[in-house]
């Protein structure tokens, strides 16, 4: 009989999950607190704009069971929580999560596997969720149940490393708990399954990769910002830099840093660490560097509209992009946001469009966001973009300052074309 997982929270890491576990032959019941999602799901409609995602859902149609009523876990061998981990400004908000667990709790039964997915910070699965699920079940963890983590890798929109073939770390609470966790996720994932000494390990994983990215992104940026007063182009820089085949690996500034991860795990480790008596500063500071990005590229706008002599009034800002990051229509800590408040703060009318958020959108059609704007804000690189953006298309559209917060347009031609060009940096 196929093994049954429950997968508690059907967002960007649960459905994806979900879908997976299905191809692979298990039996999947979904369950999340949004009655449309539920909907959609049974309907075999992905709730998440991207295309492989929607193409797997529509044919799996009928092997995900989804609901919004608790009791479905009781029938899974292993129950799996990707509900959200949010930061309120700078704390971790653990609300969402214990949830989850007192509601598995009530639920729970003897044998089964919890693992926690979502990132959370070390100790978070030991010390918050193991004694939710102990009280609320009046069971052992590690002896009648197993608990564990296996943070959750998933990159939203990237092709290349789909969710089972990204390697992937775990611990339980227990040696038997562990092997049945590696079962479970070698049954689902092509990739390598590597065991951990301890769940915390397993724990500060997560937060490792994701703050690693936001202090290198932290120091291109910060980079950026010094080039920029000395004339020196930090995309060739990084070019440059990349030719060294040792100790050296590019990251590349831009216009901030957004969505569920990066822009706020961090702040999960800052937290853990101050809570142990240790302050992060060199976190902290990333954190707040990237954080700058959206006014220092609406600044890097209006600056380039006044060498040019306009001012903020009746002057039409398009910003291009309102996802977080390309191929996705994410806008979870979006810079793209920020930079259309700031933008409308200094007074600019702007025109906002990402083909990937129609409904958020101010114009239908990329053609329209540009037509006759005088200054374009690229926020987000979606592929839509980048295939049309020329400086044909930009001087025949009377574009007259181009922002490109992403450094991927091409700088000489554009400024061929007689249009005042500025990239981040470059
Ligand atoms: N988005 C990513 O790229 C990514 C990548 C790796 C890890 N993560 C981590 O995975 C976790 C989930 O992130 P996400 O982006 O999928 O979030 P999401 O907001 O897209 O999805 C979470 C889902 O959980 C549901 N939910 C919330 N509380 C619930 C409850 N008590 N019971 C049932 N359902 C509930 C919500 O309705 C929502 O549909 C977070 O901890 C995040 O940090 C995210």
């Amino acid at each position: 009989m196929a093994k049954t997982v429950c997968i508690i929270g059907l967002g960007y890491v649960g459905l994806p999950l979900a879908c997976l576990c299905a191809e692979k032959g298990l039996k999947v019941l979904g369950l999340d607190l949004n009655q449309g999602i539920v909907e959609k799901t049974n309907q075999g409609i992905s709730h998440i704009k991207d295309p492989v995602l929607e193409e797997k859902l529509s044919r799996l149609k009928g092997k995900i069971a989804a609901s919004t009523k608790p009791g479905a876990i009781r029938e899974a061998d292993t129950v799996i929580v990707c509900v959200p981990t949010p930061a309120r400004g700078t704390k971790p908000d653990l609300g969402p999560l214990k949830k989850a667990v007192e509601t598995i709790s009530k639920f729970l039964k003897e044998g089964q596997l919890v693992v926690i997915e979502s990132t959370v910070y070390p100790g978070i699965t030991e010390d918050v969720v193991r004694p939710i699920l102990e009280n609320g079940s009046g069971l052992k963890a590690g002896r009648e149940f197993f608990l564990g983590h296996c943070p959750e890798r998933i990159d939203p929109g990237n092709e290349k490393f789909t969710i089972e073939r990204i390697p992937r770390v775990l611990a339980c609470l227990s040696k038997e708990g562990t092997k049945k966790a590696k079962q479970f996720y070698s049954s689902i994932i092509e990739a390598e399954i590597i065991q951990l000494s301890s769940v915390k390990s397993a724990e500060a994983v997560k937060v490792v990769e994701n703050t690693f990215r936001d202090i290198n992104i932290a120091f291109v940026n910060e980079l950026a910002q010094s080039f920029d007063k000395m004339g020196i182009d930090l995309a060739e820089v990084v070019k440059g830099a990349s030719t060294k085949p040792f100790g050296y690996m590019p990251f590349y500034p831009g216009p901030g840093v957004g969505g569920h991860c990066i822009a706020q795990d961090p702040y999960y480790l800052i937290a853990r660490a101050e809570s142990a008596g240790f302050e992060h500063r060199f976190l902290r500071l990333a954190r707040e560097i990237n954080n700058s990005m959206p006014a220092y590229v609406a600044g890097l706008a209006e600056k380039a509209l006044q060498d040019i002599g306009i001012g903020p009034e009746k002057t039409v800002v398009s910003v291009l992009g309102l996802a977080y990051k390309p191929g996705i229509d994410d806008t979870r800590k979006s810079p793209s946001l920020e930079i259309i408040r700031l933008l409308k703060a200094k007074g600019f009318k702007v025109r906002a469009f990402d083909p990937f958020l129609p409904k958020q959108s101010d114009v239908a059609s990329l053609d329209e966001a540009v037509k006759g704007c005088d200054c374009l804000v690229l926020a987000t690189h979606h592929r839509a973009f980048l295939e049309r953006l020329s400086p044909e298309f930009l001087k025949a559209a009377g574009v007259r300052v181009v922002i490109d917060s992403r450094n991927v347009l091409d700088k000489e031609g554009i400024r061929a074309k007689g249009i005042a060009y500025k990239g981040v940096g470059r």
